[in-house]
């Protein structure tokens, strides 16, 4: 995208064509300008964000080959009752609207019982809480074995697997009532055959026994299974069955799988945030990730349905948490609840802050607190006596409204007094609401949206203001598009993050991991599975942008020739016969009137039968009728009319339906033949927020307002509405309705190329990024501005054949950053940049 940010202040540059001393096979100039140093480009500003879904965690991140393996996958989520096949919450009112969301999941306890777990061979089993192994883990499997030979197997999650020569630590407890006999346990391959066993001979009588051992298996399989073989008869409970690679990430105890360990690593995060997402918040207030339940011996954690709908037996808890962030050389970013559970979910919520202040002290404690405090204690005696680097808190998650605001503010004054060198976090986004905060370090708005608004938004953060907060852009993803242009997309988003490093300071992708066989969110940066991890394209822009973060920015111009916007077709959006239209003249730049029908209304409504909905008119008679005179600079006029009065709907961004706006009468303009790209005025609408205001539609995706909106205004109702759409010098877009101007918006140009550039102190070398998102090569004039450049550097390329194209596990590699030598650097040089890339050029300047 052309434009230039100047000490925060975005300016657009075209060229006319005429006046243009590029050579013609150049498409455009960008200019690194050496004399501005712009922003302090947080060193740290790319981290991770871990939530326990899609078996992110347990089946993912953490190394346990064995699924359900405290046999509590049935217990409810807390604060829930069984009610009809269903889980349902507390009947309490959600703090955002008063209401009783009443939510409510379905729950089949026998089934969920045997997660992972299957009996082979003839026996009565149950799984009980009769004889709780630990007060927080009531429920084992109790085997009333009348044979023997019974199996108890675990198939892990899609399979348990093992590496040849790979040693394993097996964990189990049994409680023998009348059991006798020895117990086998065994890997096996997914055939059966035997890969590692061990026999135990049981111990005491109606007493938990703990049983270990280590098991070296013979071969490599991806989809074995666990099991345990009983070789007596009687009655025996059985629970906590682990299976845990010696070798995990670091090679910590209770750690992480030493390859995702490693792609993680590989990301160079600045910050992990931990626990969640949603799944701090709670379903329900009571179901809410509770940290002290997820520290001690894995044996002795509580684990909790996470509303992604599984249980997490919290192997990665806080305490893991923290040392990987240590292992990472990652700053810590807790999420702590403030009472308030999700609402979207049940809403609850409690009034009785202190044990939520109590708490978010006590984790503060744990991580960094003396080893003579309650907590700093505990931490020691988990090993670690040395104060763990906890940097950030948020304090809720993606809590929304004026409650919360009043929440936070109360919670802001009083943690920040007493742990001044904390960072906290506000959960707000962009939004009304910030008006309500008093005071806060930074927000967190998140955005989960499709390429074009990605695309269409690298600008947003030049446009808002200084000095309140900084921005921590905490969750974001091009949801709808797991592929290139997803990738491209979320680069030329994070372009503007980094190019506005005086205001967004931290940011992290989301979701991050995915076990490949359970998908709860669709776009996810690492997909796991028990063959291997991948990253798909999205997680190299990540980790390009996290490993050429240059010490500050440098004022960049990028220059290009470009069409006006304003060419194309146009159409009227609305469903008859809420909207009419008439009398439409289209003038050229010249003020001649080129196209008049007065009869558009007619012309609508031809189209409207032959398809019903939004932009029905694209590829229909009227349509082709006014195609060939959008050219040049001009206006367009027209009578608009509501018929009815419109309904109130709750227009939401992103989630705007069809039909809630069907009542908007607006023109579309600037189209391409195949009606995928272009430009919508909406004169008004039925929302609460009703306002004159200008969407973009790229690739047939967007419906998303980049640009400020306009005032309030809505038309009178039944009767025609004069207006008049001009389209003026510099891109400047005027509307006026019955004489009276009601918007006046510069249109940017989206052009899908953006650039930005820094310097790194200490390695000395100019930083470029470059993404061209588009199908042909983009060829430019590179000016460093600069005293010396060294003539030879790298260029790192992560490109694809085409928008569609992602990694797979079968060909995880296939867009993958490529580092070359190039030895064409100067002070002016020509560089093509691939179609479909993201590029960082790296080259050794100096300013004297
Ligand atoms: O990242 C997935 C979910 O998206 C998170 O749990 C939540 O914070 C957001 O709604």
């Amino acid at each position: 995208m052309n434009k230039l940010l100047l000490c925060g202040v975005s300016v657009v540059l075209t060229w006319n064509l005429a006046a243009c001393s590029m050579s013609p096979q150049v498409d455009a100039q960008i200019v690194v300008n050496y004399a501005q140093k712009g922003a302090m480009v947080n060193p740290k500003m790319y981290g991770i964000f871990f939530e326990e879904i899609n078996h992110s965690g347990d089946g993912g991140l953490y190394a346990e080959l064995l699924q359900n393996r405290n046999f509590e996958e049935a217990v409810l989520p807390s604060g829930t009752t069984l009610q009809d096949g269903y889980a349902v919450a507390p009947h309490k009112p959600s703090y955002t609207t008063g209401r009783c969301n009443d939510w409510k999941v379905k729950w089949n306890t026998d089934s969920l019982k045997m997660v992972g777990w299957t009996v082979k061979g003839e026996a009565d089993y149950d799984v009980v809480d009769e004889r709780p192994l630990h007060k927080n883990t009531p429920n084992a499997m109790k085997l009333q074995l009348k044979h023997k030979g019974v199996i108890l197997q675990n198939s892990g999650y899609w399979g348990v697997p093992v590496t040849k020569g790979d040693t394993y630590d097996l964990r189990f407890y049994l409680n023998a009532a009348d059991y006798h006999g020895k117990v086998l346990a065994r890997i096996v391959s997914e055939k059966g055959k035997i890969l590692a066993e061990s026999s135990f001979t049981i111990r005491g009588k109606n007493t938990w026994e703990e049983y270990t051992a280590e098991m070296t298996a013979a071969d490599t399989d991806t989809k074995g299974a666990f099991q345990l073989a009983f070789e007596g008869i009687g009655t025996v409970y059985v629970d906590y069955v682990s299976l845990f690679p010696q070798k995990t990430f670091m090679n910590r105890k209770n750690g992480m799988r030493a390859d995702v360990g490693q792609m993680l690593a590989d990301l160079k995060p600045g910050f992990i945030r931990w626990p969640g997402g949603c799944i701090a918040e709670g379903a329900t207030l009571d179901n809410r990730v509770k940290w002290k339940e997820t520290i001690g011996d894995p044996m002795t954690r509580r684990s909790e349905w996470v509303l992604w709908n599984y249980h997490c037996t919290w192997g990665f808890g806080y305490h893991e948490f923290l040392q990987l962030c240590e292992d990472l050389n990652a700053d810590g970013m807790f999420v702590a609840n403030v009472g308030l559970s999700c609402e979207v979910r049940n809403g609850d919520y409690t009034d009785d802050l202190l044990p939520f202040i109590q708490d978010i002290e006590d984790a503060i404690e744990y991580a960094r607190g003396d080893v003579n405090t309650k907590w700093g204690a505990k931490r020691a005696e988990a090993g670690h006596p040395e104060p763990f680097n906890l940097k950030y808190i948020e304090l809720g998650n993606e809590q929304i409204g004026e409650f919360y605001a009043d929440r936070y503010n109360k919670l802001y004054k009083l943690l920040k007094t007493k742990y001044p060198d904390i960072t906290f976090i506000s959960t707000l986004g962009l939004n009304k609401t910030l008006d309500k905060l008093e005071k806060t370090d930074m927000i967190d708005p998140h955005w989960y949206v499709n390429p074009a608004f990605f695309y269409d938004n690298d600008r947003m953060f030049d446009q808002v203001e200084r000095g309140k907060f900084d921005i921590y852009v905490g969750e974001y993803a091009a949801i709808s598009a797991a592929n290139m242009d997803g990738a491209l997309s979320e680069a030329a988003f994070i372009s503007g993050m980094e190019r506005n490093s005086d205001l967004v300071k931290i940011a992290s992708y989301a979701p991050l991991l995915e076990n490949n066989n359970r998908r709860d969110w669709p776009t996810n940066l690492i997909w796991v599975n028990n063959g291997g991890v991948m990253g798909r394209a999205s997680y190299y822009v990540q980790q390009m942008y996290s490993q050429h973060v240059p010490t500050y920015n440098l004022t960049t111009i990028m220059d290009e020739m470009l069409p006006t916007p304003f060419n194309g077709y146009i159409g009227f959006t609305g469903k008859q016969p809420d909207n009419q239209y008439r009398n439409l003249k289209i003038i050229d730049a010249s003020g001649q009137t080129v196209y008049e029908s007065a009869d558009l209304k007619a012309l609508v409504e031809v189209e409207s039968k032959v398809t019903s909905g939004r932009h029905s008119f694209m590829n229909g008679p009227a349509f082709s009728l006014l195609k060939e005179v959008m050219v040049g600079l001009g206006a367009l006029e027209f009578e608009a009319r509501v018929v009815k009065e419109p309904r109130v709907t709750n227009n939401l961004g992103f989630a705007l339906q069809a039909d809630s706006i069907s009542h908007i009468p607006a023109i579309v303009f600037g189209s391409d033949e195949a009606g995928k790209n272009y430009f919508t005025l909406n004169l008004g609408n039925d929302s609460e927020s009703s306002v004159v205001h200008l969407t973009r539609t790229v690739d047939g995706q967007g419906g998303f307002g980049r640009d400020p909106q306009g005032p309030e205004l809505r038309l009178n109702v039944g009767e025609w509405n004069k207006v008049r759409i001009e389209f003026c010098k510099n891109d400047e877009l005027v509307c006026s309705v019955n004489g009276k101007e009601v918007y006046r918006q510069q249109v940017e140009f989206l052009t899908k190329h953006y650039t930005l550039a820094g310097y790194d102190e200490k390695s000395g070398e100019t930083i470029i990024k470059v993404i061209n998102a588009n199908e042909e090569p983009f060829t430019t004039k590179m000016v460093l501005n600069c005293a010396q450049v060294s003539d030879t550097g790298k260029v790192v390329t992560l490109a694809a054949q085409s928008l569609t194209d992602e990694n797979s596990f079968e060909e995880p590699k296939k867009i993958t950053p490529v580092e070359t030598i190039f030895d064409g650097f100067d002070k002016e040089f020509t560089y093509t940049f691939a179609p479909y890339s993201f590029t960082v050029m790296r080259v050794k300047t100096s300013q004297q």
